[in-house]
């Protein structure tokens, strides 16, 4: 299979809309979760070139880095604390559009200024959060919280 991404441009929808299904088939077929979680990253990283991009799985009372594409980051992040552990605690995704005014915000990166955090459910429980950072204040919407959404919705944890 070639594995050259096929990178859209135009709107962020169409650019969502042409990622979505090479996601899909990337997924396809594979069982190992840390490689399936590895491409994701590295296909948001191709087609958006965002900051940071990562996974952190939950493991007994802590969310623990994972597969990711961007500077260094945090190894591990409690329930509750920065915009992670507050998406695990809230069971939902959130979008800061301005990092220094979310209380608790967990500074990685000092270059981050907006971020995205979506928690990742199996049997009704959170085990994972896909968490974005952006250099530009006020980055994200309603429209990366849609795909971002769907996608980590492929993956089987
Ligand atoms: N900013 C996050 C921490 C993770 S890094 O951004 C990679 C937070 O506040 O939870």
């Amino acid at each position: 299979m070639a594995e050259d991404l096929v990178i859209a441009t135009g709107s962020k929808e169409d650019q969502y809309k042409t990622l979505l299904p090479q996601i899909s088939a990337l997924l396809e077929g594979e069982p190992d979760l840390i490689a399936n979680l590895a491409n994701i990253t590295g296909a948001l990283k191709e087609q958006f070139n965002w900051l940071w991009i990562g996974f952190y799985r939950v493991k007994k009372d802590d969310l623990v880095l994972g597969p990711f594409q961007g500077p260094v980051a945090c190894t591990r992040i409690k329930k509750g604390r920065g915009v992670c552990g507050k998406s695990w605690e809230e069971e939902k995704t959130l979008i800061v559009p301005d990092v220094e005014k979310f209380p608790g915000h967990i500074a990685c990166s000092s270059l981050s200024r907006s971020e995205i955090v979506i928690p990742i459910f199996k049997d009704g429980e959170v085990v994972a959060v896909l968490d974005v950072d952006s250099e530009s204040p006020d980055h994200f919407d309603e429209t990366d919280k849609k795909y971002l959404e769907e996608i980590v919705k492929m993956v089987q944890f």
